[in-house]
């Protein structure tokens, strides 16, 4: 007999606040291509929150087959007043952004496919008639292709924006070994983060998604894979440029960077124990000038590409060039084993 008489009380008593509002999730039958979810009100205005009140919205994608696949742009409305009550998002990275009465109006965040973000909704038992709403739109995404790493002599350097082909663009590369990537563009360059997703993995087996704020604050703006691929996720991105190693080719290093190469002069030292990969992103030829040895014998060189031992020698600096040193690559590494010098690099063309 409770057991029946519960339910009907709640509608006719609290009709439109309490029992409309509950935790309802995203229905599996929802998630199709082109569909927008509101929560919690179907045409996505803003609901009022009761008293300690406390949800989690999960929003996921499907994982993709080998070919297409769902992406989800969600938009969190902050309509929130007391100062307690609060939306905490974890976002597809696992970060954490919590948004307060005093935040930004609306938030965005990217949902990937094959990946989940989640919105928490809390209120204290003051009710101070804090409001919020989310809205999600499933659009459908073709997934690219997948690419060996080349190995040896040659260097693995992507220009984000070469892959983007729509909306949603992706690259695999599957390597033999851990991958390492570090961002050569400068990280102050880059003012939109969520444009580009690195996934430790491939989409039906994601070990880690980073975005590029999440690794360049420390190790040298670098990270390594746990696994033996790297994708590239890319919504339009236009700034950021990576370069991937595969991990012996690191390892070796205490110090280990990349750096893209343009027409402005960009000035460099070099420490013990130290590789400088340098890539000419828009064309072919670096110029390496004002070489000055600090400490000798020099014990360094540079190399056509990674810094691999198969990778051919194009200078060594144990000579003490004094001259400018033009070199007809895309790209190349400067190697100290114990040598401190500086020196200045500029594209060619
Ligand atoms: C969802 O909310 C948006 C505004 O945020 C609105 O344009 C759209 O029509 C709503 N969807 C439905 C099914 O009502
Ligand atoms: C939301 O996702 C989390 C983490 O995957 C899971 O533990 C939780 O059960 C999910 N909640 C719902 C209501 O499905
Ligand atoms: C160089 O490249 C070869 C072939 O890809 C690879 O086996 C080796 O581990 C690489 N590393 C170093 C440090 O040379
Ligand atoms: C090249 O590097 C790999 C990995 O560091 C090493 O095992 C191999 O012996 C090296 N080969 C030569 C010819 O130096």
């Amino acid at each position: 007999m409770g057991k029946l008489i519960f339910p009907l009380f709640c509608l006719l008593i609290v009709t439109s606040t309490a029992c409309a509002l509950d935790c309802t999730q995203i229905p599996a039958s929802e998630i199709y291509d082109s569909n927008t979810v509101n929560i919690s009100k179907k045409d996505g205005s803003l609901q009022t929150l009761p008293g300690n009140f406390n949800c989690v919205y999960n929003v996921s994608t499907p994982t993709p087959t080998s070919s297409h696949g769902l992406y989800a742009i969600v938009t969190v409305t902050n309509g929130l007043k007391g100062v307690n009550d609060y939306i905490l998002v974890t976002k597809i990275t696992g970060s954490q952004q919590k948004i307060v009465s005093a935040g930004n109006e609306v938030e965005t965040y990217k949902v990937i496919p094959g990946s989940q973000l989640s919105v928490q909704v809390l209120t204290k038992s003051v009710v101070m008639n804090s409001q919020f709403a989310i809205s999600v739109q499933y659009h459908s995404a073709v997934i690219g292709p997948k690419v060996q790493m080349k190995t040896g002599s040659e260097m693995n350097y992507l220009d984000v924006k070469t892959i983007n082909q729509g909306p949603f663009s992706s690259l695999t590369y599957v390597s033999k070994e851990h991958i390492v990537l570090t961002l050569a563009t400068e990280p102050l360059d880059i003012s939109v983060y969520d444009n580009c997703y690195l996934i430790d993995g491939t989409f039906d087996n994601q070990r880690k998604i980073y975005e590029v704020d999440d690794f360049f604050y420390d190790g040298g703006s670098k990270f390594t894979t746990i696994s033996h691929h790297l994708t590239v996720v890319s919504f339009q991105e236009s700034l950021i440029q990576i370069v991937l190693n595969p991990i012996s080719e690191v390892q070796q290093f205490i110090e280990f960077y990349s750096v893209p190469i343009d027409k402005t002069e960009t000035p460099f030292d070099s420490g013990f124990n130290t590789a400088i990969q340098l890539v000419n992103f828009d064309s072919v030829g670096i110029v390496m000038d004002g070489i000055q040895i600090v400490t000798k014998p020099c014990n360094a060189k540079v190399v056509a590409g990674p810094p691999n031992n198969s990778s051919k020698t194009i200078l060594d600096l144990s000579t003490n060039p004094s001259k400018a040193q033009t070199f007809n690559v895309k790209d190349l590494t400067v190697i100290s084993n114990d040598c401190y010098f500086i020196f200045t690099a500029i594209a060619s063309n």
